[in-house]
């Protein structure tokens, strides 16, 4: 089973970036756990970071043969990206969406997401937790 991991804009400075919010774990730190847990429930990943919306949707696009769920971080892009939520409905590939911090308990505008009426799932605010059970949750769909 194959399953695609993208990580969003800014997710590169995880570490360094707003430590208060999104804890000190880098995105290699992060990586690698991921990696650990595929390995242990059998699955592979490709993971990658993007900075730009036009990528995640080509990236999105071509996973369409080659892997049977996502599980995606989209940043900001989250709370207004169209164009992401098209690709995530397009390609018909269950995608459950992460985030390290509870959008729900911070700014009014972080408090919606355009993604999660077309994905599988969301889980939000448990840190490195999110993307473990996102993955758990991803390879669970991916098996049905
Ligand atoms: C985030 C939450 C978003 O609002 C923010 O823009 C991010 C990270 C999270 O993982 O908590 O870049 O997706």
């Amino acid at each position: 089973m194959k399953i695609l991991v993208i990580h969003g804009p800014n997710l590169s400075l995880l570490g360094e970036r707003e430590v208060n919010v999104y804890g000190k774990l880098t995105l290699e730190e992060i990586n690698a756990k991921l990696q650990e847990l595929a390995k242990t429930e059998g699955a592979e990943l490709e993971i990658a970071q993007m900075d730009s919306e036009g990528e995640i949707v080509e990236k999105i696009g071509a996973a369409r043969k080659n892997f049977q769920a996502i599980l995606i971080n989209p940043g900001a892009y989250t709370h207004y990206s169209i164009a992401i939520r098209d690709a995530v409905s397009s390609v018909e590939i269950p995608t459950v969406e992460v985030h390290l911090s509870n959008i729900y308990a911070r700014e009014e505008f972080r408090q919606k997401s355009v993604i999660a009426p077309v994905a599988a799932g969301q889980i939000s605010g448990f840190g490195l937790n999110s993307y473990l059970l996102g993955l758990r949750a991803a390879i669970a769909v991916a098996k049905k």
